[in-house]
């Protein structure tokens, strides 16, 4: 217990003096995270836009609660479709307040999640990216906000349409993701980039 404090405080101590964030699981070649930021920005800024234009038109044409419908039998598909247009990677997105249990993070994006939490809970901002090196793979997280368009679905289900609350609540009876403001930290997109696609690109 005392030693855990005496760590903790060191670990503190070098945390603040350097400050520094570690933004990786590994030191890397600075050339390397510039490879695996542009994939992985480029990966989530198609999926993002993806999403949103499906959203928007959704909620044009089919109103609050018809567009749940979307995002529950959309999200996955198109992420997916996404992910096979660019080939080779996989594309997830994932929090720990999760609404479907198949978005819910794995031991790695758990890890990942924290850090996010951990460093806006430390310097009042949520960092831009995350990057980890696990078994031939990198994986990049961008981390996601939520804006006024997300609370329809993801806010305080007081102020939301009742309809929409009783949607969700068929779908997802064990939902977490609710009760948010705006500007919170709701979660990442996850790319996962194997190493061999790094490699050929770094020569
Ligand atoms: C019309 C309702 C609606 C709106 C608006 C909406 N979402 Fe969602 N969101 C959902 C549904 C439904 C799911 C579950 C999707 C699934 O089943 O894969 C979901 C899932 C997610 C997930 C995946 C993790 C999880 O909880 O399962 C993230 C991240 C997310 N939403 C972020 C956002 C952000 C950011 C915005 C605003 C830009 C937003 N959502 C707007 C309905 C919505």
């Amino acid at each position: 217990m005392k030693r855990a404090g005496i760590f903790g405080l060191i670990t503190g101590i070098l945390f603040f003096s350097c400050g520094q964030i570690q933004y990786a699981n590994i030191d890397m070649p600075p050339k390397r995270v510039k490879l695996i930021k542009d994939f992985g920005e480029d990966a989530s800024k198609m999926i993002l836009k993806e999403l949103k234009k499906e959203l928007k038109t959704a909620l044009k044409t089919k109103g609050s609660v018809g567009a749940i419908d979307v995002c529950s039998k959309k999200a996955l598909e198109i992420t997916q479709e996404v992910a096979e247009e660019i080939g080779d990677i996989e594309i997830k997105r994932t929090s720990f307040k999760y609404r479907n249990p198949k978005n819910r993070p794995d031991r790695y994006e758990t890890e990942a999640l924290s850090f996010f939490e951990k460093t806006l809970r430390e310097t009042g901002k949520i960092p831009p990216y995350y990057i980890q090196k696990i078994n031939g793979e990198y994986r990049y997280y961008k981390p996601l906000k939520v804006q006024g368009v997300c609370l329809t679905c993801h806010g305080d289900p007081k102020s939301m349409d009742p309809r929409v609350v009783e949607k969700l609540r068929q779908l997802y009876p064990e939902d977490k993701a609710t009760g948010y403001k705006l500007g919170d930290f709701r979660g990442v997109i996850r790319v996962t980039i194997p190493e061999d696609v790094i490699k050929k690109s770094c020569l």
